[in-house]
């Protein structure tokens, strides 16, 4: 375990078993429908994008969107920055976004609204981590690998102050980093 952590929370089996069923479930939701968009939140979804694509066997593309809203503390500031937009269109096209952790919601609420600005025919939301304790906007989520409490969590593509993000399983960092 690395060494500023407190404790692993999900390990790196856990998590691969959970991206299996849920890109089970997507690809029996998505049995009927063409055009269909793995959109990947960087940086945080990009070690849970890779395992759920490699279980994904259906015709579909990928594009990847950056957006912030923490700067650099610990709570969202509620505004959404676009860093990096998509790369093709979406009209038409049965989105899954594939985001790491959801917290306040206001990401997910924002991406939402914005895909659907941008004439998706669907938009679904497939997370790794949902913290429904902390939420601050309302949202439908459809696909959840761990409901996790309020605890910060790192690794697996989450970070701190975009540290710990290579960690192959999750875990609580110590209050002391952050204290
Ligand atoms: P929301 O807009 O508050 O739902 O925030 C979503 C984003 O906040 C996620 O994509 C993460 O980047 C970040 N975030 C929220 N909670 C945590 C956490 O416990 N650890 C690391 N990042 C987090
Ligand atoms: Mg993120």
């Amino acid at each position: 375990m690395h060494k500023d952590l407190q404790k692993i929370l999900i390990s790196e089996e856990e998590i691969k078993a959970a991206a299996k069923r849920l890109a089970e479930q997507i690809q029996r939701d998505c049995a009927d429908e063409d055009e269909v968009v793995f959109v990947g939140l960087l940086k945080g979804s990009v070690q849970f994008m890779a395992d759920l694509l490699k279980n994904i066997d259906m015709k579909c593309t990928i594009d990847f969107m950056c957006v912030s809203s923490y700067g650099k503390s610990l709570k969202s500031t509620g505004r959404v920055n676009i860093i990096k937009d998509l790369s093709e269109p979406i009209d038409d096209k049965n989105v899954i976004i594939v985001e790491d952790i959801i917290d306040s919601g206001n990401t997910l609420s924002f991406i939402k609204k914005y895909f659907t600005a941008k004439n998706a025919k669907s938009v679904r939301i497939c997370t790794l981590l949902n913290k429904p304790s902390r939420r601050e906007v309302e949202i439908d989520v459809d696909y959840i690998g761990f409901e996790v409490d309020d605890e910060f969590v790192v690794g697996y593509g989450l970070d701190y102050l975009e540290y710990y993000r290579n960690l192959p399983y999750i875990g609580v960092l110590k209050p002391e980093i952050y204290e």
